[in-house]
């Protein structure tokens, strides 16, 4: 009966990072640096106030929408730290920025739309695009510093283009775009009728005054969508909590996707969630922009290129040197040296590496020490050929 599954299920790999994050605990003594999972817990006032939630009973169905207290709050919060102006109507509750980018995705794609991604890119937008019957249409940015070009975006536009998909900080890289990319979109989006969907998880995590979102350009309001995740800044990956916010009468129809699908998120989760928005992440921020430079200034000496990351918790080295593909790469350097790094090419970035930094300081020093022995090794046997 496998065959009679939806088709584009056998189109669609399972996650090579947690594949390969699976392989990796298979390796005694391994040094793991592939999950964006920080290693903080929870702050206790979050915790806390789910707790009071489910003594006080939130354990009752939410609306399809999200708890309205909630969807106040975070109207205020976008407001505050990013000027952005949305309605509580304009701001759905989602299970983690995963199910708003599925949600997103499944209300903007019919059979055979392409929707636009600059790669490298989280790899569950390919899926998704793919399952919901869409082309992903990769956009090359490495070969232009991590910045959008013209005539890549010309290249890859057709009259199928659905929508742009945009990540910054971005995931795997860790740049953001910059004002010359984004006023290029803007000006490319302006006059046709193109969605662009802003995964905007890590904009709470950037390490440079200069960061703008796509989301800016409110006079395009109707063309945008943000998904938005509690996961990264607040150390709360496993309590599955995001939002998507777009123009009210957008929105209204994404919502009837939610509704039916999941009903509504966990009630007493949303009520936690108006608490972490109190919350301020500067001491994490602190602690991840400590490991950045650690890892940026450590694989500088290595004498791996690398561009500096000006947010959320990843590096991404070039290995080109080395003449492996990032697969092969990563396996030898996990059975060889213990240590699991995500190969660039699940990214759709070949001659490159993922190191997470969002672990522990002592993991990712030994991590980067296993590295430098690694390659050392490599360029010692390469030599002596
Ligand atoms: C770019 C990007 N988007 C979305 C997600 C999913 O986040 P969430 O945990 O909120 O589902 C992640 C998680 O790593 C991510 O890196």
């Amino acid at each position: 009966m496998l065959n009679k599954l939806k088709k584009q299920l056998h189109q669609i790999p399972v996650s090579g990072i947690r594949a390969f994050n699976e392989e990796a605990a298979a390796v005694p003594d391994c040094i793991s640096l592939t999950l964006g999972e920080p290693a903080f817990d929870t702050p206790k006032d979050i915790k806390k106030a789910l707790k009071q939630a489910l003594d006080h009973n939130h354990t009752h169905y939410a609306a399809a929408m999200g708890d309205l207290d909630l969807r106040r709050k975070i109207a205020v919060y976008e407001w505050k730290n990013h000027h952005l102006l949305y309605d509580a109507d304009e701001i759905m509750v989602c299970a983690g920025a995963a199910d708003a980018l599925s949600t997103a995705l499944a209300a903007l794609i019919d059979p055979g739309d392409e929707i636009i991604v600059p790669t490298p890119a989280y790899p569950q937008y390919e899926a998704i695009i793919k399952l919901e019957g869409g082309r992903f249409i990769p956009l090359n940015t490495q070969d232009h510093e991590f910045q959008i070009s013209r005539e890549e975006l010309e290249r890859v536009f057709s009259d199928k283009t659905k929508a742009i998909l945009l990540n910054s900080p971005n995931n795997p890289s860790g740049c953001i775009y910059d004002q010359a990319s984004l006023t290029l979109i803007h000006d490319f989006v302006k006059d046709k009728q193109i969605f662009v969907l802003c995964d905007d998880v890590y904009d709470r995590l950037v390490y440079d005054d200069s960061y703008n979102s796509f989301m800016q350009f409110q006079d395009l309001r109707s063309q945008l969508l943000a998904v938005k995740s509690f996961s990264k800044p607040y150390a709360m990956t496993g309590w599955r909590l995001g939002y998507l916010l777009a123009d009210k009468k957008i929105l209204a129809e994404i919502m009837k996707i939610h509704q039916y699908r999941f009903s509504c998120v966990n009630t007493f989760v949303q009520k936690a969630g108006i608490k972490a928005l109190e919350i301020d992440p500067t001491e994490m921020l602190t602690v991840y922009k400590k490991h950045r430079d650690l890892a940026v200034g450590r694989l500088r000496e290595m004498g791996l290129p690398i561009n500096q990351p000006a947010g959320a918790f990843y590096v991404f080295p070039n290995i080109e040197e080395f003449g492996m593909d990032s697969v092969s790469f990563c396996k030898q350097m996990l059975h060889e040296a213990r240590v699991a790094c995500v190969p660039g090419s699940y990214f759709h970035a070949e001659g490159y590496i993922r190191i997470s930094t969002c672990g522990s300081t002592r993991q990712l020093i030994e991590g980067l020490n296993r590295i430098e022995a690694f390659i050392y090794e490599l360029r010692k046997n390469d030599r002596q050929l």
